[in-house]
């Protein structure tokens, strides 16, 4: 088995970008441009991965995790300047793989047929191309029948060359011990001034070297995101992709143009997913829950059989054939045991509720603990911040709060207990005790008949 690296190209500064966030650290359905990269190769099974880095490196860096290399590239002298950073790095290396941090829509399959037919012909490079009617601003194929010659950048094409349409994606394979000598042969004496890899294609070609291109039908594998619009149109091309995919996956999708999935998100068979919903970050659905209209859950877990309309949630864990909505607000910390409903305009914040119980109506349940069965009356609040400490609600299994209770922590409400609608409760409940606390009605008689004299 020969080895395998790839070396993902990423120094450059991504000036039309105009940002101050590195160009391959934008993301695309939540996730950034070079980890749609990485991933990519990972699962082809290419063991090592290695990223050259300049612009932004400690940025990107950070973000890394300790399985890809980097190799850094002080000044971006060119993409074949580029990769001569990584050959020292490539010992016992037999091919790499060469990618760019800036096209996030290459797909695994098309790396796998770019590897078998590089292997199958001992090419000395396979190329990734593509066929674009408006091919301008990259680099061309040029051909003589069927037989690759070189490539030629815009920049230093003739007006014949530029009227070819197949282009060179930037995707390549390469022989490291054949690429290693190529590039000492290459220079910067072109139009731009910088080491061009697509150099090393000429200098293969004089030495009766094979090279192989692989023409790829999907054309998005060959965008290169160099502005916000492009970015903009490579969000819909990998938006559409992930809904096929769950689509495919036994996922109901009511309205796919107003759903929104991230990449790292992961549903269930029979999931289905109502108008407007937005699923982010690495929400999880379990079979037969139903999510929206107009829901946004980000980094949430929902059970089997649950229904979250009109909701937002943020690292929360909604269990089983809950009911959530319309107008929840889940943060983080919330924890909903199974069959718990959390009705209309409800705030919930780092709390666990137990199984089977309801908080119908505009609460507010914070750093509290409740337990099963227990019914929160509309209106209730838990007082949990004196403006400078959060102190925590503990509410046991089966109780009953009226409506408008306020609960003033710490406090503690017993197993069964009651609060009257309306008190202020602010010292602990013990079990099975009502706990009311407000003024006794008074009666003024004939008050109403005496005002109006
Ligand atoms: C390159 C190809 C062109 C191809 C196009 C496809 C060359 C000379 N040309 O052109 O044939 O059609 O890609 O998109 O390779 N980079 C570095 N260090 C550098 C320069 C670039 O890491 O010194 C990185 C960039 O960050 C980017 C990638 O290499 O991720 C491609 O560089 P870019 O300048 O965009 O190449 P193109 O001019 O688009
Ligand atoms: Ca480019």
């Amino acid at each position: 088995m020969p080895h395998w690296a790839a070396v993902i190209m990423a120094a450059g500064k991504g000036t039309r970008m105009k940002s101050k966030l590195p160009k391959v650290m934008h993301t695309l359905a939540g996730k950034p441009m070079l980890q749609h990269v990485l991933d990519c190769v990972r699962s082809v099974e290419i063991p090592r991965s290695m990223v050259v880095l300049g612009h932004g490196r400690e940025q990107i860096e950070a973000t890394l995790d300790d399985r890809t290399e980097v190799v850094v590239q002080e000044e971006q002298c060119g993409t074949g300047h580029a990769i001569m950073q990584a050959i020292p790095h490539c010992h016992e290396v037999d091919h790499i793989i060469v990618l760019s941090g800036d096209q996030p829509l290459i797909r695994p399959e098309t790396l796998r047929n770019l590897i078998r037919i590089h292997i199958e012909h001992n090419a000395a490079a396979t190329l990734l191309t593509a066929c674009f009617e408006n091919p301008h601003g990259l680099g061309r194929i040029l051909k003589e029948g069927d037989q690759f010659l070189r490539v030629v950048e815009e920049k230093d094409a003739t007006p014949e060359e530029r009227l070819v349409q197949e282009i060179n994606t930037g995707t390549y394979c390469f022989n490291v011990a054949k690429l290693r000598e190529a590039l000492k042969n290459i220079t910067p004496k072109n139009a731009q001034g910088e080491y061009y890899l697509t150099d090393v294609f000429a200098v293969f070609h004089a030495q009766g070297e094979v090279i192989r291109t692989y023409c790829t039908e999907d054309v998005h594998e060959a965008l290169g995101i160099n502005s916000r619009a492009q970015l903009a149109a490579a969000e819909d091309v990998a938006r559409q992709r992930i809904l096929s995919y769950w689509m495919e996956e036994g996922v109901t999708i009511i309205d796919p143009r107003s759903t929104f999935i991230e990449a790292e998100v992961v549903l269930q068979p029979d999931v289905v997913l109502q108008p407007f919903t937005i699923l982010k970050g690495r929400t999880q659905v379990a079979e037969d829950a139903v999510i929206g209209p107009h829901t946004t859950l980000t980094d949430c877990t929902v059970g089997a059989g649950s229904e979250v309309s009109h909701t937002v949630g943020n690292q929360a864990v909604i269990g089983g054939h809950c009911t959530i909505g319309p107008y929840a607000y889940l943060r983080p910390g919330t924890v909903l045991q199974d069959k718990v409903k959390v009705g209309d305009f409800v705030e919930i914040k780092n709390s666990q509720i137990g199984e089977g119980s309801k908080i119908p109506h505009l609460s507010y349940v914070g750093d509290s603990q409740v337990g099963k069965s227990v019914n929160i009356g509309a209106g209730t609040i838990t007082c949990n911040y004196d403006g400078v400490n959060k102190y925590k609600t503990i509410i046991r299994d089966k109780a009953f709060l009226g409506s408008n209770t306020n609960l003033v922590a710490p406090v503690e409400i017993g197993e069964g207990s009651v609060t009257g609608a309306g008190s202020t409760i602010s010292k602990n409940v013990p079990a099975n005790t009502l706990a009311i606390e407000r003024s006794t009605q008074k009666h003024i008689e004939n008050w109403v008949r005496n005002k109006k004299k």
